[in-house]
């Protein structure tokens, strides 16, 4: 385990998001619901920010781009939308499925601390 302090609790009330970077990570915290979340700010193949991502109602990130989500506990794939045929191969060989980095994250001491072990 590797917690590194990156926010005061008071700066992610409920129903916000903060994009915060410490070291070589680029990091989306989340507090959802009351339920803390934190992945890594880009999505999986075209590397955009997820900071405006939607919360489906099944709790997973919804890509800003197309309708592609992600289990904000796992980062794994829960719906895929694959570029149009016509898009081409170049496009095709980048829109294959690949799960979010996902990081442990905790509230202590007033503070909120994400685990970047092997991240
Ligand atoms: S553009 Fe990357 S998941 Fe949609």
């Amino acid at each position: 385990m590797s917690w590194t302090k990156v926010l005061a609790v008071d700066s992610l009330p409920v129903g916000s998001r903060q994009v915060v970077k410490t070291g070589n990570h680029n990091l989306l915290l989340l507090n959802h619901h009351g339920q803390l979340y934190a992945v890594k700010n880009s999505c999986p193949h075209l590397k955009i920010s997820l900071k405006k991502a939607k919360i489906n109602e099944d709790g997973a990130l919804v890509c800003p781009m197309h309708r592609s989500a992600f289990d904000l506990k796992t980062g794994a794939v829960t719906e895929w939308t694959p570029w149009p045929p016509l898009v081409g191969k170049a496009m095709g060989m980048i829109s294959q499925e690949k799960a979010l980095s996902v990081f442990d994250i905790k509230a202590e001491d007033g503070s909120i601390w994400v685990d970047l072990t092997d991240n």
